[in-house]
């Protein structure tokens, strides 16, 4: 589904994406792990078109090249992003947070009655947001604005869902919820790519894992073979 090839590039002169290849099926919950600084997010930006200088490489969503493509071209071709630290319009209600989201829909021809099929779509999957979709997002806990924050991202109807570091911040309980979602919409067909700094938890729910280093991918393969941390420790102690 999503096919990440030789991509190198990061802002201007500086170069932070070496070479990184990344392959995610269908029904795939992809994690990558790696310290601060990795390159994490840089890479989510450069998938959905927002890292400022790409150089080398290409991505493709579903067999098309979208590598040219500037990035609301990119969410209508299916790549959705949640970037790192919730980014909902904490003044704006809800509703229309979600609203949002349907922009991004392929062509911005989303009618209306797609539009309110979205919007049931998501209070579907999340009653509370049904609940409080009147109030304003910033008055909503973290928890629920990362759920909108996915919600609004769903609106779009994506095919590669890119979360980045979605549980940062919040309690156990909420992270597993978030993760659970996650899980629910690889279950039904969606390439998720997870950004994830906690290894235990990332190793939980991955059915993939690569390791990001000094924006090169040093590893990767099942979670299984990272169980025993020394695989790890290794790539994070050895630099
Ligand atoms: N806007 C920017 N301009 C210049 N350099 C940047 C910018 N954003 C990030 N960098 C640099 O790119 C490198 C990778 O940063 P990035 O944010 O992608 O890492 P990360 O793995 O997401 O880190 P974190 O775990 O802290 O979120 C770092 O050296 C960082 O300083
Ligand atoms: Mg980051």
């Amino acid at each position: 589904m999503l096919h990440v090839q030789g991509l190198g590039g990061g802002y201007g002169d500086l170069t932070v994406l070496h070479d990184v290849d990344l392959e995610v099926g269908a029904g795939t919950l992809q994690v990558v792990l790696g310290r601060n600084g990795a390159g994490k997010t840089s890479l989510m930006s450069a998938i959905a078109g927002l890292l400022p200088t790409v150089r080398t490489g290409t991505i493709s969503v579903n067999g098309r090249d979208v590598t040219a493509l500037p990035a609301h071209k990119r969410a209508a071709a299916g790549i959705g992003l949640v970037q790192e630290g919730k980014r909902v319009f904490r003044a704006r209600t809800v509703e229309e947070n979600l609203l949002l989201g349907t922009y991004s829909s392929p062509g911005w021809s989303m009618r209306s009655a797609a539009r309110k099929q979205a919007l049931a779509a998501a209070y579907e999957r999340f009653p509370v947001l049904h609940e409080k979709r009147a109030d304003r997002a910033g008055g909503l806990s973290g928890g629920q604005q990362q759920m909108l924050a996915i919600a609004q991202a769903l609106a779009a109807d994506p095919k590669v869902l890119l979360l980045d570091e979605p549980s940062a911040g919040l309690a156990p309980a909420i992270r597993a919820e978030v993760f659970a979602t996650a899980r629910g919409l690889r279950d039904e067909g969606l390439a998720v790519v997870v950004v994830e700094q906690l290894v235990d938890v990332a190793l939980d729910v991955a059915d993939s894992v690569a390791v990001l280093d000094s924006g090169r991918i040093v590893s990767s393969g099942p979670p299984e073979q990272y169980r025993d941390g020394e695989l790890l420790q290794a790539i994070y102690l050895g630099g």
